[in-house]
């Protein structure tokens, strides 16, 4: 079974200060929440103010990016050591880092083995742009983007990677994906590529999450699909009450 996974990607926002009144206002509601693994991904001059508030809690801490070498003349960059010593997750290949930064899936393999590679659980991100998803494409550019992206990793390590498929033209844009068709790209396009690449039992092992203008209002359809396994939330993650409702929603009936 897989344990529901809600993380809140900050993106460029809060300072410090605002880090601390958005945490003291989010951390006591959130932290009560069980059957969930929730996560919150400050920008990382507020990684350590944050990991501060977090400790004690079931509340767990990412990076929004890193840079895979261990140290040196890198100027601006952040070294998965660096990350490890705050957090336990790193968001990886977010279309923003794809379209903004550069970043090809060659980057995004060599970040995902180098966040394996010092015991952080990386959340790779996936997913079609508007073109591409018009032109009918979505299936062979995720595909690509999975093969290249997670490939060659050390089989051991794989257990602890979490994917995000977040169509680009539903990130931001209160454009959301339909539930059915989000968990359909999950089922027969993700999962099948890490079956292909890794086995069937990773393939049913690996937590996908969606991601691409969830809200309070629509997580609970996209939770009720038996592949999408929690969100990757942006906008709404800033938001104490809202993320509240979305991190509750993606409990198990069980619970
Ligand atoms: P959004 O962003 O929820 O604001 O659409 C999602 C993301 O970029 O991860």
């Amino acid at each position: 079974m897989r344990t529901p996974l809600v993380a809140g990607n900050w993106k460029m926002n809060k300072t410090v200060e605002l880090t601390r009144s958005l945490l003291a206002e989010m951390v006591p509601d959130l932290k009560s929440v069980m059957g969930v693994e929730k996560v919150v991904c400050p920008p990382y001059t507020s990684l350590l103010a944050a990991s501060a508030m977090l400790t004690g809690t079931d509340i767990g801490l990412g990076a929004q990016d890193l840079y895979w070498e261990p140290s040196g003349a890198y100027t601006g960059e952040i070294s998965p050591q660096m990350v490890a010593e705050l957090c336990r997750y790193v968001i990886i290949g977010h279309s923003e880092r794809r379209t903004y930064f550069g970043e090809t899936d060659e980057t995004v393999n060599r970040k995902t083995k180098a966040a394996l590679a010092n015991y952080l659980i990386p959340i790779v991100c996936v997913g079609e742009t508007l073109a591409q998803y018009e032109a009918n494409e979505t299936a062979e550019v995720v595909t690509h983007q999975i093969r290249e992206g997670l490939k060659d990793l050390d089989r051991e390590q794989t257990g602890r990677i979490v994917i995000a498929y977040e169509p680009v033209w539903a990130i931001g844009t209160g454009r959301a994906a339909t539930a059915e068709g989000a968990n359909q790209v999950i089922a027969g396009v993700i999962r099948a590529a890490l079956h292909e690449m890794y086995g069937q039992k990773m393939a049913e092992a690996t937590r996908v999450l969606y991601g691409g203008s969830v809200t309070a209002a629509n997580a609970a359809e996209f939770f009720g699909m038996p592949d999408i396994d929690g969100a990757l939330v942006g906008g709404a993650s800033l938001k104490a009450p809202d993320f509240l409702t979305i991190t509750k929603a993606a409990k198990k009936p069980s619970y």
